[in-house]
Order: structure tokens, then sequence, then C-alpha cells
């Protein structure tokens, strides 16, 4: 009697297993979805949909606060002592470019890039929420005197930007994380934003 429940319990959790693949593979299409029929967002949705990619720790892994890039979902400091050093290339012993190639690299886990270097310090989005980010990247004192154009053309066309969509495997063979959104859903939600003429909520 008692292998016979068992049994059937063993069956019922699989078939739990079974729907629960098949949901989780039926929640994926869903930003699909979103692209194939856009929906018209109000501004400010545009914004959580862009805030959603713009603070996410692939983002500000290499936006940090001092001069040391992070790593990893837990965005601990990157190891071998990484530093800023003059130009956000690293220090002359230890150049990024020595590891950080124009693409990743899924063998050794290294992420790369064009042009894979540190965010400048004002340009540090560590410890701030999605509204201080949005204030310091829109701000000419901080963001290396670009305009609002400028802006959008560097969240929608950088390769540093871009990368976090496809973002690799880690050393330890598992896929980074990437955002929420998709690239198309993301994308045309900073157009949007910005031809609303860039407003930042309140909260
Ligand atoms: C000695 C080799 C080496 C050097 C030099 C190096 N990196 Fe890395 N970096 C790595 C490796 C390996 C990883 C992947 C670690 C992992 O994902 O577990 C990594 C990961 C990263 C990540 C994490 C991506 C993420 O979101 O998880 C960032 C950001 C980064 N490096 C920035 C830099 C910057 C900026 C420089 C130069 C100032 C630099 N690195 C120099 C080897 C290096
Ligand atoms: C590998 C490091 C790296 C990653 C990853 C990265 N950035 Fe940057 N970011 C930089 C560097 C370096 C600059 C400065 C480039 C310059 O001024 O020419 C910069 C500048 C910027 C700027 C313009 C300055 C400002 O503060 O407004 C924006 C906007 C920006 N990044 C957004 C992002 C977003 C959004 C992501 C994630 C989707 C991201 N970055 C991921 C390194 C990175």
């Amino acid at each position: 009697m008692k292998r016979r429940l068992f049994f059937l319990l063993a069956i019922v959790s699989a078939i739990g297993l079974v729907s629960m693949a098949f949901d989780d593979t039926s929640s994926l299409p869903e930003s699909a979805t979103t692209d194939k029929h856009p929906i018209q967002h109000s501004s400010e949705e545009a914004f959580d949909i862009m805030m959603q990619v713009v603070a996410h720790k692939r983002c500000v892994n290499c936006h940090p606060a001092g001069d040391r890039p992070h790593q990893g979902e837990d965005s601990h400091i990157h190891n071998f002592n990484v530093q800023r050093g003059e130009d956000g290339h690293g220090l002359p012993a230890l150049q990024c470019s020595t590891c950080h190639q124009k693409e990743n690299n899924n063998f050794s886990g290294v992420p790369g890039a064009p042009h894979w270097h540190l965010a400048p310090r004002s340009m540090g989005w560590e410890g701030l929420n999605r509204i201080e980010i949005a204030k310091a990247m829109t701000n000419p004192d901080k963001n290396g005197g670009r305009s609002i154009a400028e802006i959008e053309k560097h969240l929608t066309e950088d390769p540093l930007v871009l990368w976090v969509f496809e973002p690799g495997v880690n050393n330890e063979g598992t896929s980074r994380e990437a955002p929420p959104v998709s690239k198309e859903a993301y994308i045309a939600a900073v157009k949007q934003w910005v031809a609303e003429g860039a407003i930042i909520p309140e909260q």
C-alpha cells in the first residue's frame, strides 16, 4: 500500500514537473509577442522597461562606485586586483584587454565586447536607485557632456550596452543572467521615452 502511494506521488510530481517545464517555455515568448505586436506604453511604462536594463547588475558591475569593476550575479569585486588605472583601461601591467577581447570567450568564461573598459567615476551607479541612475545618466556634468540625443544613441547602439543581452557564460560554464526584457523591447522603450521628453518620474 505504502509503495503504491509512493508510486502515485512520483507520477503526480512528474506531471507537475512536466507542466512546470511547459509553463516555463510558455512564459518565455512573452517579450517576443510584445515585440511582434508593439503595445503603446505610457512614458512612465517605457521608463520602467528601460530601467529594468539600465539598473541591471550587468551594467552596474562596470559602472561601480570605486576604482574596481565587479563581477558575477553577486557583484563581487573583480578578481586579480583589477583596477581602473588612469583611463579606465586598467593599470599598465594589467590592462582589461589582456583578458577581455572583442567578443565573449565562452571557453575561458571571459566576457568581451569592443572597447571593454571601466566607466569613469562620474558614471558610477553602484548604490544608486533607478531614479538617481536616470538623473546621473542624463546630467551632462556626469555623463561626459552628452545631450539626450547622444544618450539615446549610446543606450541603443553602444557595444558595451548591447553586450548585456548576450552576456555569455562565466568561468564555471553557467550562463550570465541577461536583463528581464528583450533587446528589441528595451530599444523601443528608450526611443519612446526620449521622444516623449525623457521625463524622469518622481519615484
Ligand atoms: C586577468 C584577466 C582579467 C583582466 C585583466 C580583467 N578582467 Fe574582467 N573579467 C575576467 C574574467 C575571467 C571574468 C569573468 C568572471 C566570471 O564571470 O566569473 C571577468 C569579468 C568582468 C566583468 C563582469 C561581467 C559581469 O557582469 O559579470 C566586468 C564588468 C569586468 N570583467 C570588467 C573588467 C575591466 C573594466 C577590466 C579592466 C580595468 C578588467 N575586467 C580586467 C578577467 C579579467
Ligand atoms: C564593460 C564595461 C561596461 C558595461 C558592461 C557597461 N558600460 Fe556603460 N560605460 C562604460 C564606459 C567605459 C563608459 C564611458 C564611455 C565614454 O565616455 O566614451 C560608459 C558610458 C555609459 C553611458 C554614457 C554616460 C552616462 O553616464 O550617461 C551610458 C548611458 C551607459 N554607459 C549605459 C550603460 C548601460 C545601460 C549598460 C548596460 C546595459 C552599460 N552601460 C554597460 C562601460 C560599461
